[in-house]
């Protein structure tokens, strides 16, 4: 439940309108929440004389309204978008620990589904050679299973695996990415809305992303990559290899017309 102070509460009701679970009444002239709900903060984030918190919470973290930063320009915003790159050469450099957290806090706040905030988000950076090694020594057997099935994606793995074996140095899996970041989630939007968040976020801090499809295919086959990771049943929503680009690009990438529909 959320937790309204009585003596702060002013009764002016706002908490209680924009309450999506209509879990807020006002008695008396002061809020009271009438039951549990999703804990979205709205009743925090609304209320004028910061009378609600969430004890669930750390209080603490929650940021007062900066008018100079909370809206980018959209002409920004949207080269932004435009300007981000898949990345597929990295510098050896590892991200910086700041980043890093940067990274993962702009996962941690993106929307969820019924506010569950239940995605896992794995970082591996300093143990990243040992999950190569691990990685390589399960693609044999990935091998066998996709030339069992047909799968189209037997070739792609085969050359990865034959340039691999060929040079390890020409690394054209993991394109000499410093840091793997795993999303798991059982909700796959969940997964992936905190993963584009997550990408903007690295851009912002100097760094790039891959999202590599074939990795997540690989880890979600192998128990033993998935027990390593440490990520137990939940679905993998997205891998993305992640650091600092050895590449710069000049303008933005064109793109197909979109299929819109406009009523
Ligand atoms: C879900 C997803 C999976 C992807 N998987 C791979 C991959 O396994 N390997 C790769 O080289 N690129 C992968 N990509 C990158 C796309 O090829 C890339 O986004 C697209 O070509 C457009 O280029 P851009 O990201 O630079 O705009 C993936 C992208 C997405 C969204």
């Amino acid at each position: 439940m959320v937790m309204i102070d009585a003596a702060l509460c002013v009764g002016c009701g706002a908490c209680a309108e924009d309450c999506p679970g209509h879990a807020i009444y006002i008695k008396e002239g002061k809020a009271e929440a009438v039951r549990p709900c999703i804990q979205c903060g709205h009743c925090t984030a609304i209320c004028p004389v910061k009378a609600v918190s969430i004890p669930e919470y750390d209080m603490e973290e929650v940021e007062e309204y900066d008018p100079k930063t909370f809206r980018i320009a959209p002409e920004n915003f949207l080269h932004a978008v435009k300007f981000r790159r898949s990345i597929r050469n990295f510098k050896a450099q590892p991200l910086e620990r700041e980043a890093l957290e940067h990274i993962l806090a702009a996962g941690r706040y993106t929307a969820t589904a019924k506010n569950a905030q239940a995605c896992t988000f794995v970082v591996v950076q300093e143990r990243l050679e040992e999950f190569k090694s691990l990685f390589w020594e399960e693609v044999p057997g990935l091998l066998e299973k996709l030339k069992a099935q047909e799968s189209p994606y037997f070739s792609p793995f085969r050359y990865f695996y034959q340039q691999w074996k060929r040079n390890p140095a020409n690394d054209t899996f993991f394109f000499n990415t410093p840091c793997l970041l795993v999303i798991a989630a059982e909700n796959p939007l969940d997964g992936g809305l905190a993963a584009a968040n997550m990408e903007n976020q690295a851009v912002a801090e100097g760094a790039g992303v891959l999202y590599s499809g074939y990795l997540m295919r690989s880890i979600s086959a192998s128990p033993r990559l998935l027990e390593w990771l440490g990520i137990g049943d939940k679905p993998i929503a997205c891998c993305m290899l992640a650091g600092y680009p050895a590449v710069s690009y000049r303008r933005t990438a064109p793109r197909k017309k979109a299929d819109i529909i406009w009523k």
